[in-house]
């Protein structure tokens, strides 16, 4: 019995391997490499001493998905797979709305077919949209701003509708809040294709002298130093949240939502000054304005989680600062090195 990863080359997905490897799991990749690199596998092999079966197929490719689940016995989904940049999704929208819905609709009927009745599939805080208070709970409304978020909250819909049609169906969607850090071995880690856009790989950049300076996005928001705060978490602990809720969802149907976060929140200056002192090195920056969209302050209550899966987040915003830039200096390219 095996569990399929969909997008398990990335950045969650290849830690997540790693635990999973770790436990004794099973495990089969399904990737395109359309946001990663082959080198992270035989990273994931490096830092697991283990192994897993490798298939290199798109999601939209119905076939290919379709002799994935003949060749192996898969009894279980963790579904990464899909487009995640805010900004490029506003650019476009088709690819974003294709590659992700019609990606999990092919991965659902493929799965349906052969009688796969268990997934944990990867959503994101960003289903809240702007909360009104926090700490954000999961029965808070849901909306989105971007149409990367409205991929997100419409294949919740669709998993609902699922779930309610089809009760064998055991599903959890996990919210992520703002996966950070690297495994410490510094092997495995975030490597962005661009400059950017999230502001842990930016200071990782800045740090090392391949940017020249972090822009923060607003000082006028109300929070303790005017910055925005935001609910980060180690990707480690992202990554054993889902060996939680691989158990759990196999243990109950039906479908349920939780958040993945810490419930604490940092500002961007708490993590500039954090980051400076535990790596010893200067961060350059500059105020600027807002950055359209968003939000002055997103964190979990992730009391769910921890009640119901028995996970709870362990590193702090130290391991995360210092495992990331770790990572970094390892491996200035990213994957290319
Ligand atoms: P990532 O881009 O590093 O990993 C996604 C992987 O999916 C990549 O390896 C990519 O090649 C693969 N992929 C994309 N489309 C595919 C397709 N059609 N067929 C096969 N493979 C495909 O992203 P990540 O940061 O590891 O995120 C994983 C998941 O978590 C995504 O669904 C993302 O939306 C979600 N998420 C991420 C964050 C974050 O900040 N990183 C936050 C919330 C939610
Ligand atoms: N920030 C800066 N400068 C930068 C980048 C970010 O000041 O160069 C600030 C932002 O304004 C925000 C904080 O740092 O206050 C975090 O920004 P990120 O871009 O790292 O993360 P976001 O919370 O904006 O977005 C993340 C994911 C999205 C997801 C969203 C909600 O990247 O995919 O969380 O879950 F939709």
């Amino acid at each position: 019995m095996a569990v399929l990863v969909t997008g398990g080359a990335g950045y969650i997905g290849s830690h997540t391997v790693v635990e999973m490897l770790g436990e004794g799991m099973d495990v089969v990749i399904l990737d395109n490499f359309s946001n990663s690199k082959p080198k992270a596998l035989e990273r994931i092999r490096e830092v697991s001493g283990g192994d897993f079966a490798f298939e290199q197929v798109d999601l939209l490719d119905s076939e290919g998905v379709e002799r994935v689940f003949e060749k192996y016995d898969i009894d279980s989904v963790v579904h990464f797979a899909g487009l995640k940049a805010v900004g490029e999704s506003v650019s476009i929208p088709l690819k974003y709305y294709h590659n992700n819905i019609t990606g999990t609709l092919v991965l659902l009927e493929t799965m349906k077919r052969h009688g796969t009745k268990r997934l944990v599939f990867s959503s994101s805080a960003t289903v809240y949209g702007v909360p009104k208070t926090v700490p954000i709970r999961e029965d808070f409304p849901l909306s989105a701003t971007n149409p990367y978020g409205m991929t997100k909250l419409m294949i919740e819909q669709i998993l609902g509708d699922l779930a309610k049609a089809e009760p064998d169906f055991s599903i959890s969607c996990l919210r992520y809040f703002n996966p950070v850090g690297a495994h410490k071995s510094g092997l495995i880690g975030e490597d962005p294709t661009d400059i950017p856009n999230n502001l842990m790989p930016y200071i990782c950049k800045v740090a090392v002298g391949q940017l020249e300076k972090l822009s923060v996005f607003g000082d006028c928001y109300d929070t303790h130093d005017g910055t925005g705060v935001r609910d980060y978490i180690h990707v480690v602990d992202l990554a054993k949240a889902h060996l939680a809720a691989i158990k759990e969802t196999g243990e109950r149907k039906g479908i349920d939502y939780f958040n993945i976060g810490t419930g604490t929140g940092y500002s961007v200056l708490d993590i500039v000054k954090t980051f400076e002192k535990v790596n010893g090195i200067k961060v350059p920056y500059v105020i600027t304005g807002p950055r359209p969209g968003d939000v002055g302050s997103c964190y979990a209550d992730p009391s769910k989680s921890e009640r119901v899966f028995g996970w709870k987040a362990v590193y702090g915003l130290e391991e995360m600062c210092r495992d990331a830039y770790n990572w970094q200096i390892r491996n200035p390219k990213g994957y290319e090195d």
